[in-house]
């Protein structure tokens, strides 16, 4: 098959990101990827500020592509195709890349590929780590969480996934409830490391159900009341106290990760593929003790396992252009009326 060129780019979040891979659907090269994050923008609200996130998505994005163009070093007519992502995510951030991405298209007669951003992350392991379908997927970060079976390109069974809150989002609630800062996920990790997580008790909502279905809400909840409990009377949070809190929700996520991978796995195996592979990926990916969990569980099961580098499995473009790249040699392309998708499942 041919050697494709794609310009990717990616705007469903508050990152603002623009790549070049090259290759064919099967392995593909990175040969620029340009992430300018904005957490610093949303830093002081809490959360990312969907009106923020859109201004500054229109006004960083076009520097993204030329920054990839540049480091890739080629020019647009030396791209087959622009591939964009038209959703899921704040629709004014999808927009922003949507309308860039058909200027583009319009302006050079190239054509545009519009891009499932979960697609984008789902096909991730592929292009780091060749990996065959079908392989089973953990997504997890501050906005993904689910288990899907990916089949084909185009072709994703979903096993199950949270039905409230994302694990990263817990992650960083937990930090403003502790009084870390964000990102929550690393702080929150750094803080167990003192702590004790045996001592203080909190659910793990979920686990006695059947299926691979996750729930984070209460923990968070159970969270802060266990907080509260832990400063009445002392007037404040003492270092141990918090250490061992970051310490018991890191635990109780992992333990609800570990059971619900380990069902996931189950319903993956009992169709016998013949490379067993399992891939995790998501900003919460990056944990140790979950990354550990999962991986033991895989050797158990003589699974092989994955977890892309991290510049790769959180939001960034080259996931975009590769997810495209296998859109245009199937010959799936859009038009210029191409529409920016709020909601979109696999
Ligand atoms: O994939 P990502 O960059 O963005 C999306 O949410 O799509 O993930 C960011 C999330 C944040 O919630 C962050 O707190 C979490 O991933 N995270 C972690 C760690 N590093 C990042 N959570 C737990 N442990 C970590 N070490
Ligand atoms: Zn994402």
């Amino acid at each position: 098959m041919a050697t494709l060129t794609i310009l990717g780019i990616e705007s469903s979040c508050d990152d603002s990101a623009a790549a070049v891979v090259r290759g064919g659907p099967d392995r593909a090269e990175v040969l620029a990827s340009v992430v300018r994050g904005q957490a610093d923008l949303h830093a002081d609200f809490g959360g990312v500020v969907p009106e923020i996130a859109a201004r500054a998505h229109a006004e960083v994005l076009d520097h993204c592509v030329e920054a990839a163009l540049e480091e890739a070093g080629l020019a647009l007519p030396q791209i087959d195709g622009i591939a964009v992502t038209a959703g899921p995510g704040l629709i004014g951030g999808v927009l922003s890349g949507v309308m860039l991405a058909k200027g583009l298209a319009a302006a050079t007669g190239l054509p545009l590929i519009g891009v499932n951003h979960l697609a984008g992350h789902a096909l991730t392991p592929r292009l780091t780590d060749g990996l065959e379908f079908p392989y089973l997927m953990l997504l997890v970060s501050g906005g993904h969480c689910q288990f899907l079976v990916v089949e084909g390109e185009d072709a994703f069974r979903r096993l199950g996934g949270t039905i409230d809150d994302a694990p990263g989002e817990a992650f960083d609630k937990t930090a403003r409830l502790l009084g870390l800062p964000q990102p929550g996920g690393p702080a929150v990790e750094a803080e167990a490391r003192h702590g004790d997580a045996g001592r203080i008790p909190l659910p793990r909502p979920l686990l006695d159900r059947p299926g691979c279905d996750m729930s984070f809400s209460g923990l968070k909840t159970a969270l802060l009341r266990a907080r509260d409990a832990e400063m009445a009377g002392r007037g404040g949070l003492t270092r141990a106290a918090r250490a061992d809190l970051a310490a018991a929700f890191q635990k109780a996520v992992v333990e609800i990760l570990h059971e619900k991978t380990r069902r996931a796995l189950e319903i993956y195996l009992d169709r016998a593929p013949a490379r067993p592979a399992f891939a995790v990926a998501g900003g919460v990916a990056a944990n140790g003790p979950i990354r550990g969990a999962l991986q033991g569980l895989c050797a158990e099961r003589g699974v092989a396992f994955s977890a892309p580098p991290l510049g790769l499995c959180t939001d960034n473009a080259a996931m975009i252009a590769f997810a495209g790249l296998g859109r245009l040699a199937a010959g799936a392309t859009d038009g210029l009326d191409l529409a920016a998708r709020p909601r979109w499942p696999l």
